[in-house]
């Protein structure tokens, strides 16, 4: 497994995995269609300033366009405070063989040695199985439920944080 940036070949894999009942069941439902490519391409120069990182998972390096899901880290001002947080998706054939987990782990390593991310929060679906053992298993502390906005939509989520210099398991 590897990660790399998002590229602008990655529109299918953004359809298959925002814009599919089954993959936004905890998220609210699926994204519309339209609007994926200028999601992508926005993702591409955020991940090119190096203000996001937006990240790919590859199980294979030989085939770095076959993609597994992704791995996202960005900033963003949660009521008047600026945080962290991290997410992620993998595709329904890629589930279940700890590519999830690898991927998570692997960018909290990077963002240990860059230093800059400070705590990072993490927001699953309290309904979300694997994406909370992910946050257990990985160090990640529990600060309780909490309601969150994404894409308009109210989700019940259990939020965790992780101070990747001290708490990375
Ligand atoms: C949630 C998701 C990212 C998990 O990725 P994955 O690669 O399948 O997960 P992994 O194989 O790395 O497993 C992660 C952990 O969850 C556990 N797990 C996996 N599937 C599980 C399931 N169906 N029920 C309970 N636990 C499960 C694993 O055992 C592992 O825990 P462990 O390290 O303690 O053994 C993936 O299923 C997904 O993208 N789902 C749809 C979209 C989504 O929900 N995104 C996340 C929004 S927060």
């Amino acid at each position: 497994m590897l990660l790399r940036d998002v590229e602008p070949g990655d529109v299918d894999a953004y359809v298959r995995m925002r814009c599919d009942p089954a993959m936004m069941g905890d998220l609210g439902g699926p994204l519309p269609r339209e609007g994926m490519e200028a999601k992508v391409q926005r993702d591409v120069q955020g991940a090119a300033a190096g203000t996001d990182w937006i990240k790919m998972i590859v199980p294979d390096k030989a085939e770095p366009t076959a993609v597994a899901g992704t791995v996202t880290l960005w900033s963003h001002d949660n009521d008047a405070e600026r945080i962290s947080e991290i997410g992620w998706m993998v595709l329904p054939e890629f589930q279940g063989r700890g590519l999830g987990k690898q991927g998570v782990r692997t960018l909290l390593d990077l963002a240990r040695d860059d230093g800059r991310w400070g705590l990072i929060h993490a927001f699953p679906a309290t309904t979300n199985a694997p994406s909370n053992g992910i946050c257990r298993s990985l160090g990640f502390r529990s600060l309780g439920e909490q309601d969150v906005t994404f894409a308009g939509r109210v989700l019940r989520t259990n939020h965790w944080t992780i101070d990747p210099r001290m708490d990375l398991r």
